[in-house]
């Protein structure tokens, strides 16, 4: 059984950060709502039980207790390796040899159907179930059109060259492309992007047979409930993938990483083989470019869109800022400025370039990036990418602004 170091919860700030410093000593470690009771945590059995923030009475326990008030490193790595004397043996690659042997326990002979988004946390999640049970996976991988420069290109090729993996890919970009047309409401497109995909999964499932369990890349920040000082819950996030599929779809879901957070998802995917330029990528808003292309989506605007943001991340790899940054993109605004080039007159696209830094998403600042890094980003779109001559930085926080800017 492996060893657990549970922390109570009562609200404050740096629960997630105590958890995960419990984590990188080697000791999986869960987050526990004080209201849960003390008999529900002592059934667990913990060798430890850290209360962040608060106090609740242990009548009796086997586990070392820690009340911790603040962020406090060398205390927590000491309780979880001296106090509670764990062994401390809860790494990346101990835990793809766990959950592959569960995984196997689990599925036994029966087939496993799994959405690729394009995310690092659903590639995660099939190349673990797939080292453990192979073809009785399926991959099924909806290219919408509205992805990155070379992102299919990059997860196709995992799957189907280095994985040897059963994928269906399935090229959606002109049925997405034509849905779109003429919309410009950044919710409505939303709409028809998200049941469009499901309709478009629906059909190559069914095409693929019968499948006994549904793989998800739910992550445990995903399932977490956060609550407030007053005990109410805030923050439980919904499983927008498994809500939208229809209710006659008999599935077991099959969700692997759901005791993960994201750094150690992307861990177990470097140890399972995955490169670096996957794993590391920026997120991705599930409608993709259609969200960064203000204004009406065409093909024409998603390729300009897609080749200056390819140069503004290449300029970021190249100053060393990729990995530091959050989050970064560029997003196509629907107005045209005038410009000058080869002595002619140009009037064309403005393009936004935005980078910030953030924890969990919900609060953001907008990136110090130096003007050096700044100004190659801007010199290299506005003269590589044609119909674009002007760029601009966002240098809005969220809140009041959003990362998006649709
Ligand atoms: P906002 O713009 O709300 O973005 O500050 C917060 C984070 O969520 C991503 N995002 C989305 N992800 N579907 C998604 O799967 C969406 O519709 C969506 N909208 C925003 C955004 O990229 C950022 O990381």
């Amino acid at each position: 059984m492996r060893e657990l170091i549970v922390i109570v919860d009562f609200g404050a700030s740096y629960t997630q950060l105590v958890a995960r410093k419990v984590r990188e000593s080697g000791v999986y470690s869960e987050i526990v709502p004080y209201t849960a009771g003390f008999e529900k945590i002592d059934a667990k059995k913990p060798k430890g039980i850290i209360f962040a923030g608060g106090h609740i009475d242990t009548p009796s326990t086997t586990a070392s207790v820690l009340r911790v008030d603040k962020f406090e490193e060398q205390v927590i790595e000491d309780f979880a390796t001296n106090k509670c004397n764990c062994k401390c043996d809860w790494t990346p690659s101990s835990f793809v040899e766990d959950e592959v042997k569960r995984i196997k326990e689990v599925v036994g002979d029966k087939r496993v159907l799994c959405g690729l988004s394009g995310g690092v946390d659903s590639a995660v999640t099939a190349a673990l179930i797939h080292r453990a049970i192979g073809d009785q996976l399926v991959c099924v991988f909806v290219d919408t059109g509205l992805m990155r420069l070379n992102e299919a290109d990059l997860v196709v090729k995992a799957f189907r060259d280095e994985f040897k993996a059963t994928l269906v890919h399935v090229n959606a970009e002109e049925r997405f492309l034509s849905a779109l047309k003429g919309v410009t409401d950044p919710e409505q497109k939303r709409k028809i992007i998200g049941e469009l995909f499901i309709r478009v999964f629906e059909d190559e499932a069914n095409k693929a047979g019968k499948f006994d369990f549904l793989a998800q890349g739910t992550i445990y920040p995903d399932i977490m409930e956060s609550i407030s000082v007053g005990g109410k819950a805030v923050a439980v996030k919904s499983h927008h993938n498994v809500g939208g599929l229809p209710e006659d779809m008999k599935f077991q879901l099959l969700e692997p990483l759901r005791d993960l957070f994201k750094d150690e998802v992307r861990k177990a995917g470097l140890e399972l083989g995955f490169s670096e330029e996957l794993i590391y990528r920026h997120p991705f808003p599930g409608p993709g470019l259609a969200v960064r292309i203000l204004g009406e989506v065409t093909k024409e605007r998603c390729d300009i869109l897609r080749h200056a943001d390819h140069i503004a991340i290449e300029e970021l790899k190249k100053a060393g800022l990729y990995r530091e940054i959050w989050q970064a993109f560029c997003a196509l605004l629907p107005v045209k400025t005038v410009g000058v080039k080869n002595d002619k007159r140009t009037y064309d696209n403005a393009c936004v370039f935005r980078a910030i830094n953030s924890v969990d998403a919900v609060t953001a600042d907008w990136a110090r990036i130096p003007y050096e890094v700044l100004a190659t980003i801007s010199n290299r779109i506005i003269n590589e990418v044609p119909h674009i001559n002007r760029l601009v930085y966002d240098i809005s926080s969220k809140p009041p602004a959003t990362i998006e800017w649709e």
